[in-house]
């Protein structure tokens, strides 16, 4: 696959022998920036649009990243780059033909949200994060962009120091709940039960009702991932929960092996405690109803209160909790 003998050296070192590597200049092409100092290797970087050849290495770095990055599969992420859209979109970085580190992140109207940004384990800490992110920043402040979100797992330092280093704030938490879908408790429901009434939708979230909104997520990633969904002909599933005739809530779901991921939750303002509790109950038969798995996850933005406590009193726990970040891109002048 790569052809020159720079390449392929680079490839089989580690980040240390990469250096050396590099360096040496009777290894180097003798197009190759041989003379330069210990920039060569970020010199070398091109950054752009991800191809549809790109995606084989964007899916080892994502299975790479397992730790820091919640993973989304191989079908995703060509449809995400297929389907060419301004709402959702990969960058990459590359070094020769080969992916050092990708972005994945969503715009709408003057706000954009980075959800998945990975460098090669093999590259990391020689600067080519760094590159990535100020590419994207300056794309995204091109056209119009102000704020720049991406949220952090709370163990991840690293990548906390690298974008507190790099004029990121912590503005708010997510925290991650989870339950075991049959123990999820529904005292106290039995007379709300019969009247409520499930119904699987399309479009969910063109309610004309005001509905409670759970994370920061969603509000980015929900239209642009039913237009990928879409392209990739996969269902996704939307239910709309009343109780009468009134509307209590809207879920979106998507199911990884044994987990159900809550993507979007919002319950109505009246009585939002009371709603969340039918919600989530209705939630719990669907699931049960179809074996979709046998855990439930659900994240929350930590300033909801109402909605964190009537949680953790239906038997949810706090698994993990993810920093949300926010840069200012259109009072950036230092850099
Ligand atoms: C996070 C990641 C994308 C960064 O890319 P990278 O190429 O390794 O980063 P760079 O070499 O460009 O820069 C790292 C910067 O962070 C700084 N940094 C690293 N660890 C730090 C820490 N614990 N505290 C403070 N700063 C830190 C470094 O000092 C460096 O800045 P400097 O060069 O100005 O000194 C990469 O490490 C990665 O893929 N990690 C795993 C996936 C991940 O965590 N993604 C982010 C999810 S939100």
């Amino acid at each position: 696959m790569h052809n020159s003998k720079f390449l392929r050296g680079f490839r089989q070192t580690s980040v240390a022998r990469m250096w050396e590597f590099m360096n040496s200049s009777e290894d180097s092409d003798s197009d190759s920036e041989s003379d330069s100092d210990d920039h060569s290797a970020v010199m070398d970087i091109v950054l752009g649009k991800a191809r549809l050849s790109d995606v084989d290495s964007i899916v080892s770095i994502f299975l790479n990243s397992l730790d820091f990055l919640d993973f989304e599969d191989r079908d995703w992420i060509e449809g995400v780059v297929r389907k060419r859209s301004k709402r959702v979109r990969i960058y990459v970085a590359r070094l020769g033909n080969e992916v050092a580190g990708f972005v994945l992140l969503y715009k709408k109207r003057d706000k954009a949200y980075i959800d998945a940004f990975a460098v090669d384990p093999r590259y990391r800490g020689i600067g080519i994060g760094k590159k990535l992110l100020s590419y994207v920043e300056e794309i995204l402040k091109q056209e119009g962009v102000e704020k720049l979100y991406l949220t952090v797992k709370n163990s991840n330092n690293n990548a906390l120091g690298m974008y507190i280093k790099h004029g990121y704030r912590i503005v708010s938490t997510v925290l991650v709940l989870e339950s075991l879908v049959n123990s999820i408790n529904g005292d106290g429901l039995e007379q709300s039960k019969k009247l409520v009434k499930v119904v699987e939708a399309r479009d969910a979230f063109k309610s004309r009702v005001k509905l409670l909104d759970t994370s920061i997520w969603t509000n980015f990633t929900w239209d642009a991932d039913s237009a990928i969904y879409k392209a990739i002909k996969r269902e996704q599933k939307s239910l709309v929960i009343y109780i009468g005739k009134r509307l209590a809530g809207v879920v979106a779901l998507s199911t990884n092996k044994d987990h159900v991921v809550v993507e979007r939750l919002a319950v109505s303002y009246y009585m939002p405690a009371e709603s969340i509790k039918i919600v989530i109950n209705a939630v719990k038969e669907y699931i049960e109803d179809r074996g979709l798995g046998k855990i439930i996850r659900i994240p929350v933005d930590s300033t909801k209160a109402t909605m964190l406590q009537t949680l953790i009193s239906l038997g949810f726990r706090i698994v993990y909790s993810e920093y949300v970040l926010c840069k200012n891109l259109a009072d950036e002048e230092e850099e």
